[in-house]
């Protein structure tokens, strides 16, 4: 895991968006797994800066987002297709047709979970997939005792879950109990995988996820066996961190020919 540790939410978003701008760039064709919630938005503001003042071109790049709420689609102003459009897609020239969101309103759960599975295998896989941390440790919505094998799939969200994002519904009834969500083993098959964490109510998530025992309690810490997880938080999310000096000097001491974020 390589750890990089800035100082604010926006500063987690510039280098973020940095890597995907490299990606974009070496691989106009490339996959991109999105993730949605608070945390990727000063990224998304980025890349869309990028693409309007640098000529960052995403017209050959697909996309999959990571998760949506069963019951809730394009029409819904808390469905995650929504929120991907006003954050990103309506602002770049990706084709809609290169952009995928799990179907949250498909009649048949199932066989949209595995076509969803079967899409990203025909697109080649996913090239570099960031990923939020919910407080509990969740990645996508795999919530605690996820199997670290799991494939896309319906899960039901845990309590806790539907609380902290309940501040995008009008009331807590509103957040619906069942989603769609890629699986951990789904994730764990992109080439790269980035997970962002900022603010202090993440820094249990994140020591446990970087520090703690590989487990199904905390999703989060199937990223230790990934052959390439970068985990690009904040000071507030790293505050917990015991070797937290070691990762800084490690980033320091980086050789150039490794840098990325510039
Ligand atoms: C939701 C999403 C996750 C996201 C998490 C954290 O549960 N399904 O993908 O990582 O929220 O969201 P936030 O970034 O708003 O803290």
């Amino acid at each position: 895991m390589e750890i990089l540790i800035r100082t604010d939410s926006a500063a987690v978003g510039a280098t973020a968006a940095n890597y995907f701008a490299h990606l974009i760039r070496n691989k106009p064709d490339c996959v991109l797994g999105l993730a949605t919630g608070s945390t990727p938005i000063p990224m998304y503001r980025d890349l869309i800066s990028m693409h309007e003042n640098d000529g960052l071109n995403f017209s050959g790049v697909r996309s999959f987002n990571l998760d949506e709420y069963v019951g809730l689609g394009p029409g819904d102003e808390n469905s995650y297709w929504t929120f991907m459009h006003e954050h990103l897609f309506d602002h770049v020239n990706i084709d809609e047709d290169n952009v995928h969101v799990p179907d949250g309103l498909a009649e048949d759960s199932n066989e949209a979970c595995r076509s969803y599975e079967a899409d990203i295998n025909l697109a080649g896989g996913i090239d570099l997939q960031v990923l939020g941390v919910g407080t509990d440790g969740h990645i996508g919505f795999n919530e605690p005792t996820s199997s670290l094998a799991s494939r896309t799939r319906i899960k039901s969200l845990l309590e806790r879950t539907r609380q902290d994002n309940a501040r995008f519904f009008s009331s807590l009834d509103a957040v619906p109990h069942h989603v769609i969500t890629m699986g951990i083993g789904t994730v764990m098959e992109s080439k790269c995988v980035m997970l962002l964490a900022t603010g202090d109510n993440k820094a249990d998530a994140i020591a446990a996820s970087i520090e703690g025992p590989i487990t199904a309690m905390v999703p989060a810490t199937a990223l230790q066996d990934h052959p390439y997880a970068i985990l690009v938080i904040d000071e507030a999310a790293a505050s917990e961190l015991k070797l937290h000096d070691y990762y800084v000097e490690v980033e320091h001491n980086k050789p150039r020919w490794q840098v990325i974020d510039r």
